[in-house]
């Protein structure tokens, strides 16, 4: 990894693992353009020409060129970067070069999650650009990181100018880039259908993904790709951006009329402005970009190290998590402490390592008609109280953990009686509902400060030690009764900024404690939240089989070992399927592992099996936690059968995971290809009892056996023949 000034040709060349990143300066005016991002080159200088500005047609050279964070309203009339107001109303930008610094490390984003290293691991670029007319400055920052191909930007914006100007659009990276008959991968989905892969021809026009919603969104996650025609999971070369954020989401990809591709990432503009005061300065969040030489599997495998290394934290960052038990499918809000010791007697003989009570455990919360915000024990349900119940769970060896959707509050609670102006809403319109629930207007100091000391108050109780943080409805009707008609705009940042503040709070008071976010499932699946939580409730529909389609996508870009996966009961409460105990178990193996499910009323068959999954979650999950993940076959293209595998770093060891969603008559066993196997070491196949080597597992496969019937799902464990 490197930065480096070629002072003569004025160009920055930033090097990463696989690729290189060039921009200039060009001469006469000093606009930042890009020349280059691709394939590693070699040596300093640039691969191409700076172009050079004509002034007579001055409008070709700005809408023509590729350039590095193009504003709008002076000739690029393309997607542009960034917008302001003026106090006379003007909105045009055209930010040139001043200077620049390079140095070792990253800066901390204020108030913002983002990716960390140390001196030794990483290297910074600042460039300021900046507006005469306006005195608007933009500090572009990138930074490269030792043995990734990675490249992380964000912006800051300053207002050196002597009025308070308005920050209408600020985006947080931009690649213009050649077209190479490009195809555009997103996260698509759905409440219960999370980040399904879509791929499309990248056509004429802008196209993308966006939230509006004041979340990241179970619809479209803030990531997208470009990747070649020819790109499979092994080969292509693959452009890709990940947003750390989780707010309102912009990523547009245009396809231009001189047949280049403009990709854009940042906070939606959608109903954002933020006041720049003289000297105030706004911190974009950050985007992550990724390139692979050599297809989706190895930007998968780029952003899982990243994400495990350098952005995830806390206590259970490198470790095994507690296999939980969670009460919602098994009880939804009819519960008591009985029932809740029932199910953590049966929970701990069978292995299991944590009680987890999710949501009507405080309140007059029997029903989700009420009571959100109201953070004190019900004990009316918690009989004996949280302590009582907490140290009854830890005497039979489990953890305790518990439910919080602390963004929210109901018209019918204690809280939102005594402070009704506290819920976002518009003075004199009738807020919408959703669940029955409105959300807390966290932009304001006080409310954070509520909800702060109401949790605390809570975990200093007793001994908790898992949170599950849920949030269940997006923000509409937005206004803020704290901040004057000019700042409205601000609502969607400060929110998201209030989360954030919020999370560390709890997680610097409490760093003992395992966070898991929530959001209706997996509504707000992003790197932001990644920061303060190490894994997130994937989605609500826990079916197994769905599961595949959903787990496949979040594995795409998120490690395996934040994906929230539980073992439910059957016929599954979402889809109604009915699945084999030992699929449902393989799967969820997956991920964080859990069950959902009463294990008091389970029929016996079934309770049975559970210790021989947690014992494989034992065995595995260093595995699965920390390896390189490989997608092997995949059911959601293929409508028959799935298959990933993940291999340990020094590739002694293996787990591949076949699962037959259908029994075809006639259709073969498959034989799969495995990868990331060493050609030189040979392999033990445990279900096989043969050993092989790895280059005939690569090439010619592992032949799985199919069992008869449908849903079955068998795990391979491979260890290296000494
Ligand atoms: C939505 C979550 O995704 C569920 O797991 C559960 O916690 C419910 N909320 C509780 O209201």
């Amino acid at each position: 990894m490197s930065v480096i000034y070629n002072e003569k040709e004025k160009i920055f060349k930033l090097d990463t693992s696989g690729a290189s990143y060039v921009m200039g300066i060009e001469g006469a005016l000093g606009h930042l353009v890009h020349i280059y991002y691709g394939k590693k080159i070699k040596g300093e200088s640039s691969p191409a020409p700076l172009p050079g500005i004509n002034f007579a047609n001055k409008l070709w050279f700005m809408d023509g060129n590729p350039m590095e964070y193009p504003a709008g309203g002076c000739g690029d009339f393309r997607q542009h970067c960034i917008e302001i107001e003026t106090k006379e109303g003007y909105t045009a930008l055209e930010p040139v070069y001043v200077s620049h610094s390079i140095y070792k490390g990253k800066p901390k984003l204020k108030g913002l999650p983002a990716t960390f290293a140390d001196e030794d691991e990483c290297s910074t670029l600042e460039i300021v650009l900046r507006d005469e007319p306006t005195g608007i400055e933009i500090i572009l920052l990138y930074s490269v990181f030792d043995g990734l191909d990675v490249i992380t930007r964000s912006v800051k914006v300053k207002n050196t100018g002597s009025d308070a100007v308005y920050l209408k659009k600020v985006s947080s990276a931009c690649l213009d880039i050649g077209n190479q008959n490009f195809e555009m991968i997103t996260l698509s989905g759905a409440w219960g259908r999370e980040r399904n892969i879509v791929r499309r021809q990248l056509t004429r026009g802008r196209h993308g993904v966006f939230s509006e919603r004041g979340v990241s969104g179970h619809q479209e996650n803030p990531f997208i790709a470009i990747v070649t025609p020819e790109t499979t999971q092994n080969t292509g070369e693959v452009y890709a951006m990940n947003f750390v954020y989780s707010g309102n989401h912009e990523a547009v990809c245009e396809l231009t009329n001189s047949n280049q591709v403009r990709m854009v990432m940042g906070i939606n503009p959608y109903k954002f402005s933020w006041k720049l005061e003289q000297n105030d300065e706004f911190t974009a969040p950050e985007v992550v970009m990724v390139h692979s030489q050599e297809g989706l599997g190895s930007m998968t495998r780029t952003f899982h190290d990243l994400y495990r290394k350098h952005l995830i934290r806390g206590k259970y960052r490198n470790i095994k998590r507690p296999i939980l038990i969670n009460n919602w499918e098994a009880t939804y809000f009819d519960f008591d402490t009985d029932k809740l010791l029932d199910i953590a007697r049966q929970a701990s003989k069978a292995g299991i390592e944590m009680l987890v009570v999710d949501d009507g455990w405080f309140g007059n919360r029997f029903d989700d008609n009420r009571a959100l915000g109201d953070w004190f024990v019900n004990e009316d349900k918690i009989k004996g109280g949280l302590q009582y119940l907490v140290s009854e769970v830890n005497k039979l060896g489990m953890k305790f953990g518990m439910w919080f959707e602390p963004e929210m509050v109901c018209p019918d609670s204690e809280l939102f009686r005594a402070h009704p102006d506290w819920a976002i809403n518009i003075p004199g319109r009738a807020a919408a509902l959703q669940r029955n629930q409105m959300v807390l207007d966290i932009t304001r100091k006080e409310v954070r400060d509520y909800i702060f000391e109401s949790m605390a108050k809570v975990l200093r109780s007793a001994n908790v030690e898992y949170i599950k943080w849920d949030m269940n409805r997006a923000l509409t009707d937005v206004a803020s009764a704290a901040l004057p008609h000019d700042r409205q705009g601000e609502i969607y940042h400060r929110y998201v900024m209030g989360v954030y503040e919020l999370q560390d709070r709890i997680t610097t008071e409490f760093p003992y404690i395992l966070l898991e976010n929530c959001s209706s499932g997996g509504g707000r699946y992003d790197p932001g939240m990644l920061y303060y939580s190490p894994q997130i409730w994937c989605s609500d529909n826990a079916e197994a089989i769905d599961r595949l389609t959903i787990q496949e996508g979040t594995a795409l870009i998120y490690p395996l070992s934040t994906m929230g996966a539980h073992v439910t009961d059957c016929p599954n409460h979402c889809v109604g399927r009915v699945t084999p105990f030992e699929t449902r178990g393989v799967i969820a193996l997956a991920g964080t592992f859990g069950y959902e499910l009463d294990v008091t009323k389970i029929s016996e068959e079934e309770r049975n099996m559970i210790p021989d999954q947690t014992a494989m979650y034992h065995k595995y999950n260093d595995i699965v936690r920390e390896g390189d993940y490989y997608r092997l076959a995949s059911y959601s293209e293929n409508t028959v059968y799935d298959s990933y595998m993940v291999v340990s770093k020094d590739k002694s060891e293996a787990l591949v995971t076949y699962v037959s969603v259908r029994t075809i008559a006639g259709y073969p066993d498959p034989v799969i290809k495995l990868s990331g196997l060493s050609e030189d070491k040979t392999y033990h196949v445990d279900v096989l009892d043969r050993n092989i080597p790895g280059d005939v597992l690569m090439n010619y496969g592992l032949p799985v056996q199919h069992e008869h019937g449908d849903y079955k799902a068998r795990l391979y464990h491979l260890t290296e023949v000494q």
